[in-house]
């Protein structure tokens, strides 16, 4: 069995209430750090991990931490991004729902560490049940001493609260997040300057992900040499992935980085295989916003070596032969399934989520979602599969966050490896206006709450 360091308690009943998750270990790591840790040597553990952001991005979180600013006199925060609206990923409502005391506890050590007295949770705002998990788990460790005023005894303040998300994608992205935090419409900011010099009121803000927080309590526990030496290379630690799609065990899973991702897709103690004894056509390994890989590229490289779940086997060859981990949001898709359909479908999202600051965002999804609507439902030519290629391509790196590329992305991927599939739309109109193309189903498969 693989190693866990998140969900290890996940089925002992009643692990979201403070008692049981404290029966478990649970706040050792708080008073690991209040005892006997600087904030600069919990800074400094965290380097030793070598764990990186679980948000998408996976930038080296110690490295991020210790880029915060320290003007004398001014407050810093700590912000906890649990905005989670990427189609396909789910993996942080889980965590949140199941071992909300894992987030509290990391929220705690991770603030510690950036002397931050004050910190938020921003829960994306549809999660209702997620945050009143939250609110009771943090007035169960705040009864408990873990929060509030001088802190076990040890002069350390941190008050920590939860605060309902602005209703968009948008949102997730760090600086729009800060914007919708103090208040504001939820537009990104032009960066320079970085969160970590003026965020949150203009003050030194990390903007963490609610895995890579809930990850610093292993990795005090046990030390950040330990956790470095599960993975490979530069992927250490376990992720949390989300599978959704023609799968038979869809769920969440934490694995250990490095696992190849046959073993993942295909063994039942992950994935399970493919729906249905269907055939693989094609992975999106990260979330909608990553390129889209052919079944030829899932389980091995273009070099020829076994693909792993690691940032750098996921990305090998560019955006030509690889894909990238992003959120964690494994999107499995049949023989069955219609690319050029499903592509549509993110573009959708995509074009209803721009914020409308950059032209070619705003302009340019729209654009390409009436032509991949023309093409898939059969009014399309060939020409304009070029227009496609064409307006993604001027979208990519033209707009001030990220939101651009992650719409262009699996437009391009999609006609880099599908060519063929968007030119049979052309050909054959009639079967592609009336054929029933299947649209794999990436939502969160099945949710009980605690
Ligand atoms: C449009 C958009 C949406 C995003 N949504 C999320 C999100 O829901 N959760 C998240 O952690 N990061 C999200 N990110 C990434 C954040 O901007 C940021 O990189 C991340 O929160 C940093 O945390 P990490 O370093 O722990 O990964 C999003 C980025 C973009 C461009």
């Amino acid at each position: 069995m693989a190693r866990k360091l998140l969900l290890t308690h996940i089925d002992v009943p009643g692990i979201a209430t403070y008692d049981v998750y404290r029966q478990k270990g649970g706040y050792r790591a708080v008073e690991k750090v209040l005892n006997g840790m600087t904030p600069d040597e919990v800074v400094e553990e965290v380097k030793k991990s070598g764990l990186r952001g679980r948000g998408g991005a996976g930038f080296p979180t110690g490295m991020k931490w210790s880029f915060l600013a320290k003007p004398e006199g001014v407050a810093r925060y700590l912000v906890c991004n649990a905005d989670e609206s990427e189609p396909g990923t789910f993996k942080d409502r889980y965590l949140m729902t199941k071992i909300p005391h894992a987030l509290i506890e990391g929220m705690i050590v991770s603030s510690y560490a950036l002397g931050a007295h004050t910190s938020y949770i921003y829960v994306r705002g549809e999660m209702m049940p997620q945050i009143r998990i939250l609110e009771k788990a943090i007035a169960e460790a705040k009864a408990a001493g873990f929060l509030g005023k001088n802190i076990l005894g040890k002069g350390y303040d941190l008050e920590i609260y939860v605060q309902p998300g602005g209703g968009a994608y948008i949102c997730g992205e760090e600086t729009a997040l800060l914007e919708s935090l103090e208040g504001k419409r939820g537009n990104p900011r032009i960066k320079p300057p970085f969160p970590a010099v003026s965020g949150l009121y203009g003050c030194p803000t990390v903007v963490n992900n609610v895995e890579s927080i809930a990850s610093t309590v292993p990795i005090i526990n046990d030390g950040g040499e330990e956790y470095a030496k599960i993975g490979i290379e530069r992927s250490t630690g376990t992720k949390l992935i989300s599978v959704s799609g023609n799968i038979v065990n869809p769920g969440v899973y934490e694995i250990e980085l490095g696992l190849p991702v046959e073993e993942f897709l295909y063994s039942d103690e992950y994935c399970g295989g493919i729906a249905n004894g269907k055939r693989l056509k094609a992975l999106v390994a990260g979330g909608s916003s990553v390129p889209i890989i052919p079944a030829n590229l899932v389980s091995t490289t273009a070099k020829g070596d076994a693909r792993l779940m690691t940032y750098e086997s996921l990305a090998d060859g560019g955006f030509q032969t690889g894909t990238m981990m992003g959120s964690g949001g494994f999107i499995v898709f049949d023989e069955d399934q219609c690319v050029v359909r499903n592509t549509w479908n993110f573009t959708r999202f995509y074009h209803h989520e721009s914020c409308g600051q950059c032209s070619p965002c705003r302009e340019g999804t729209g654009w390409m979602e009436k032509v991949l609507h023309n093409i898939e439902s059969g009014h399309g030519s060939m020409e304009e599969i070029d227009l496609l290629w064409d307006i993604q391509s001027k979208i990519e790196g033209n707009t001030i966050c990220p939101l651009g590329d992650a719409a262009a992305w699996p437009v391009a991927a999609a006609i880099r490896h599908f060519r063929d599939e968007f030119e049979w739309h052309v050909k054959h109109p009639q079967e592609a206006q009336t054929r029933n193309f299947g649209l794999a189903h990436y939502a969160e498969p099945r949710m009980p709450l605690v």
